[in-house]
This record gives structure tokens, sequence and C-alpha cells, in this order.
């Protein structure tokens, strides 16, 4: 494999950051210093007057993803493709069973469609019932793959959805396995039920999913769902976390003593519910779970995010094309939520958290990628550190970019952050030593990511 090294660029890491050089072979890095010697067939990069990051994990993405009746517009090859063009190298996705399906089969349909992707990849298992079988194959997928995080739904109930008497169980077997179980904190029978309300009363419009869906719904199932775990001593975490009341009961945890994990998204943090005045259906690009918030959220997450209350950046990226949402044109209860993000994550977080001078350079690599190594055990990613993956960002401080759906590599035609203008512009990105971004050109190859759990 290509020797390569980055020269004269600074190296921003969560706790602290040098100028130096990078030397990167078999796709680690193999030495930090002044003055590296360069052998003969090096490839030099010059990232003078650059900032150094490891390259981003984005822990929440749903690649492939079949939901509502659709799959999910990028798969693990366009998605992670988009991943690279953004600055992020690994990614972890959910492995969703069916309710009563077997973990396993899911897990199985996973791993092989995640085969197409161009960078690293792990999983988190989604719970979606429970018993004994699923206790049981919980320690299988953690015993043979190494999967230590597990996922709950509070909402979609008939779905993929949980109810209490469920998750409870859920909760203890996460307890007598030692794992982290996350949660998508929503109230499901109420939404149901506001569901039903407005579509009696003909309100049919995108605008209505996140009325249906107000923040102290979220802010009741975060507080229950933070409750159940202190009840069986469990650290859990709280995944795309949007609102103020959500983010109180996060307060008043940590207030008791309990330990907990919160993750929120870019979506959350830079835009609010006037997106769903947007006329001629485009208000539907924006229907995600839980959805934008009205205004106020916003400051309240990066009050959050400052003061070190939230540890993950992700970005629940799950792209559907406008076509594919039109199935709930006269039905906002039908349209296919999420949105994509996964290529955007990285240089968003940076204009508007660094450059805006609201976090360090150093709570920019907490945030997106050192403490997701730390939670999701990836070994060897989010630092730059000898022996440590040659996993790379580089961004140029004084360049800049603009987001648009025409020029994004995500594989839908709509982006919720349109028009966006940005400062800094990512001009490297690569992965395990591969340079997959270098000056505007992407170069990646199916299947070069590899699973970074045990594959049995
Ligand atoms: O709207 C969303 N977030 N779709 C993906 C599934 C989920 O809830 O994470
Ligand atoms: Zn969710
Ligand atoms: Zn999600």
């Amino acid at each position: 494999m290509t020797k390569l090294i980055i020269k004269n660029g600074e190296i921003i890491n969560a706790f602290g950051r040098k100028n130096a050089d990078i030397s990167c072979e078999d796709g680690k890095i193999t030495a930090i210093g002044k003055n590296l010697p360069v052998p003969f067939g090096t490839k030099i990069i010059d990232a003078t007057g650059q900032f150094i990051f490891p390259g981003g994990i984005d822990a929440h993405t749903h690649l492939e993803m079949p939901f509502m009746g659709t799959v999910s517009a990028d798969d693990f090859y366009t998605g992670t493709k988009a991943a690279a063009a953004g600055g992020t190298t690994t990614i972890v996705d959910f492995i969703i069973p069916n309710r009563g399906q077997s973990l396993l089969v899911a897990r199985d349909l996973w791993m092989k469609r995640a085969e197409k992707a161009v960078i690293d990849y792990s999983f988190h298992m989604a719970l979606t019932w429970a018993g004994e079988q699923v206790a049981k194959e919980m320690k299988i997928v953690l015993e043979e793959n190494s999967i230590s995080s597990f996922k709950v739904f509070l909402a979609y109930l008939g779905s993929i959805g949980v109810e209490d008497r469920e998750l409870i169980q859920l909760l203890s077997v996460g307890k007598t396995l030692g794992v982290l179980i996350t949660a998508h904190c929503e109230h499901g029978q109420m939404i149901d039920e506001n569901q039903k309300t407005l579509l009696a009363k003909g309100k049919t419009q995108p605008k209505f999913h996140a009325i249906s869906r107000p923040s102290w719904l979220e802010g009741e199932a975060t507080n229950r769902f933070l409750t159940l775990a202190r009840s069986v001593d469990l650290t859990v975490g709280i995944v795309h976390l949007t609102c103020k009341e959500a983010m109180n009961a996060v307060y008043r945890a940590r207030q008791n003593g309990q330990k907990l994990y919160v993750e929120t998204c870019p979506q959350y943090l830079l835009l609010d519910d006037s997106v769903y005045e947007k006329p001629n259906f485009e208000s539907a690009a924006y229907v995600m779970s839980p959805p934008i918030r009205p205004k106020g959220h916003q400051e309240y997450l990066w009050n959050a995010l400052m003061t070190g209350q939230i540890d993950t950046i992700a970005t629940d990226h799950c792209p559907f094309t406008q076509e594919q949402k039109k199935v709930g044109k006269d039905d906002f209860t039908k349209i296919p939520n999420g949105a994509a993000g996964i290529e955007n994550r990285m240089a968003l977080l940076y204009s508007e958290g660094v450059a805006k001078n609201r976090i360090s350079l150093e709570r920019y690599v907490h945030l997106t990628s050192f403490r997701a190594a730390q939670l999701y055990k990836l070994q060897n990613k989010g630092q730059i550190a000898v022996n440590y993956d040659a996993d790379l960002m580089i961004l140029d401080p004084a360049g800049n970019s603009t987001i648009q759906a025409a020029t994004h590599h995500h594989n839908t035609d709509r982006n919720i952050f349109e028009g966006f203008k940005l400062k800094g512009k990512i001009t490297h990105t690569i992965a395990a030593g591969r340079v997959l971004l270098e000056n505007g050109k992407l170069q990646v190859t199916r299947g070069a990511g590899r699973f970074l759990g045990k594959r049995k």
C-alpha cells in the first residue's frame, strides 16, 4: 500500500493540538513529528495553513433501510461515498429487525448490504421486540460480532417501536450483558392519537407531522426512559435529542448522579420549524422524527453543547426523494420519515460551531469522532496517534463552500441545508491511508470499507 505523508498542517485532537507531520503506511499512522523521513515513492500532501482532524465518525445512519413501505435512498455505496466527500471515514449504522424477526437474520441481511461500503463501518442493533429469543440473540451478537450498543424506539408503535413492558425487559437484559442501550424518545401512543385527531379534521399537510409530535412528548419519553434505566442501574444513551424538555430531563438525571450519553444532529441545531411552511410539498423534505423544533430550542441545544452536556453529533442520515415522500401527499402520516446529512455534518459543525466561536477545535473533535469511538468501542479510531488508523480529514479554514442538492453526493434530490454558506473547506478525506478526497476530486473503491466488529 502507498506510503503517505501529510506535511506542514496543524493536528487537532480532542485533548490538544500541535504542528507536526504525519506518516502513514498500510492504513495506519506510523509516525508523527517534525522532519520525518520521506522514503522514495511516498505520496506527499502539503497541508500548510490547514487543520488535520481525525476522520469523522457518524454514529447514526440508516443506509438502505426498509422503512414506511420504502427503502432509504442511499445504499451503503452511495451513502458512504457521500460520507467520504464530507470528511467522514467511519459510520455506525442500525440493523433493524422487523418485529418478531430474529436479530441474527437481520444481522446477516445488513452485513451483506454493507459489503459495498467505501469506508469502515460498524453496527448498532435495534431491539424492536422483547422475549427470550431476543435476550439470547443480544448475547450472540455481542459475543460473535462485538455489537455492544442497542437501540429502542419509543415511537413508531405497531411497527419497530416497543411498549414499556418490553422496554423494561430489554433494559434488564442490557444490564445483565453490560451493554449500552440508546433510545429514540417520543411518546408513541400520544402521537398516534394526535395523528388520528388531525387527520379527522382534514389536516393532512406535512406541517402537521411536526404538530402531532410536540417537544413535550419527547421530554416525557426521555424522562421515562431515563427513569426506567435508573431503576435497573443501566448507563444509557439518548439519540437525536432535539429540544429543551428532553435536555432538561437529561440535566435532572445527571444531577441525580445518573450516567448517560446524549447525541444530537445538525438539523436540530440549525433549522427551526418554519421549514414546515414551505409551499408545494417542499416541506415534506423536512419530515423526520423527532421533527424540527420551534425557534428557541436550537439555542438551548447550542448552550448544552458548549457546556459539555452533549457527547456526540451524528446525522440520523435517512434520505428519501421527493418522489418517495409523495406517497404522503394527502396524509402526512404516510410520508417516509428522514432526511440526508451524512456529507454535510463535518463542514456544518466546523462552520457553525468552530468558525462562529461556539466550540473549540478540540471540542469539535470530541463531538465529531473521539467520543463516538469511545462509546461504540471503535478501536484505533477518533484520534491522530501512532498505531491508530490513518483516518483523517484536512480542512482549509480560509476556504468556503455552499451546500446544494445540485452538487451533493447524497442520492436524493433535496438538501435540508440548501444554501448554507460555510466557512472552511474540506480539502482531503483519508480513510485507512487511502486518499478518497483530494482538492475536490473524489475517488472511492466499492467494498474497501471494513466491518469493525468480528464477523464470527
Ligand atoms: O426520521 C427519522 N429519524 N428516520 C429514521 C429513523 C429514526 O427514527 O431514527
Ligand atoms: Zn430515531
Ligand atoms: Zn435514526
